[in-house]
């Protein structure tokens, strides 16, 4: 159901790499919501990947850039303005990749030339668009950003590696920025953290089945889909969300306030049941010894 949300507005979507991609179901939602787009990503993506098909989709024009290059983020923006006919009012930044998670180096074996690579496309490069932007004055006032988190920024998970730090730099980044667009222009601009979800960067991290399957049974409301964030993030493009800025919001069902639910402790208990691990049996029984002895 379309209810003319982002009639009137424009803007541009980073990382639509194929229909599980977020970016894809923000730019279908937006689209029907009466968005006018742009649609951009790294020339290999482009080549790769599927955005022909949504640009069909979406009447939108694709303009490549890779976001590690300034140049490349200014002849995009210099662009955009040109096919707007001027500025624009929202930005999806939905960009990440680690080359030491592609290539399964452990966190405390680092590649430090990939650890930069990780942080200058997770990260930097909402810094650098954001630049681009201000400096060419490309968004209207009460304009609205979006960059996609997720929960390793504050807390750790097992193999979620580098990524981590990278979403945690892009949260501050946020902040950062949303201070001084904000006082300036009043531009919003916040990061979402969306459950995990299935796809091609998502799908990469090692354990990622295990992990979808503990934060379903743990949030009380399950995972949030990509459509569901595509749903939020048009919340947040709107007109009814203009004092919602600098803040990390999760979209999670309800995970990131959880410490242990009934289903994921019903699992626990499974595997115990199920194995017969004779260390564990002893323990139970050293316990026990323990408490006599208390
Ligand atoms: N999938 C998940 O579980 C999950 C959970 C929380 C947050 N996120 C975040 O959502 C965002 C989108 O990821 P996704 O899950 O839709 O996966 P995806 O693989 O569909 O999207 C990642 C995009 O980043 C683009 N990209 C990589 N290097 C680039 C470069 N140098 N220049 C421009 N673009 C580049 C890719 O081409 C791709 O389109 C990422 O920031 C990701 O960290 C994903």
């Amino acid at each position: 159901m379309a209810y003319n949300l982002l009639k009137g507005k424009k803007g541009i979507i980073f990382g639509a790499l194929n229909e599980m991609s977020i970016a894809w179901k923000v730019a279908e939602r937006a689209y029907d919501e009466g968005a006018e787009l742009l649609l951009t990503n790294a020339p290999f993506a482009i080549r790769m990947g599927d955005i022909s098909t949504l640009a069909g989709k979406t009447k939108s024009q694709v303009i490549p850039c890779d976001v590690t290059s300034l140049e490349d983020i200014e002849n995009l923006i210099k662009k955009s303005i040109g096919i707007f006919g001027g500025k624009f009012d929202f930005v999806l930044h939905s960009i990440g990749m680690s080359p030491n998670v592609r290539k399964d180096i452990p966190y405390d074996h680092t590649n430090y030339e990939y650890f930069l690579k990780t942080l200058d496309i997770s990260a930097l490069s909402l810094h650098k668009i954001l630049q681009t932007c201000r400096n060419l004055d490309a968004i209207n006032d009460w304009g609205s950003v979006i960059a996609l988190s997720y929960i390793a920024a504050q807390r750790t998970l097992d193999r979620y590696n580098d990524m981590a730090d990278a979403k945690a730099i892009l949260e501050s980044i946020a902040r950062s920025f949303g201070y001084i667009y904000g006082k300036e222009k009043n531009i919003r601009i916040n990061t979402v953290s969306q459950s995990p979800t299935r796809t091609t960067a998502g799908s990469r991290i090692d354990g990622f089945d295990s992990l979808i399957d503990f934060t379903e049974r743990m949030a009380p409301l399950g995972n949030a889909t990509a459509d569901e964030c595509a749903d939020y993030c048009i919340t947040l493009f709107s007109d009814l969300t203009r004092k919602v800025t600098m803040q990390n919001l999760f979209h999670d069902g309800g995970f990131s306030s959880m410490g242990m639910s009934e289903k994921a402790i019903r699992q626990y208990e499974k595997s115990f049941e199920d194995r017969n691990n004779t260390d564990f049996m002893d323990f139970i029984d050293t316990q026990k010894f323990c408490c006599k002895r208390v």
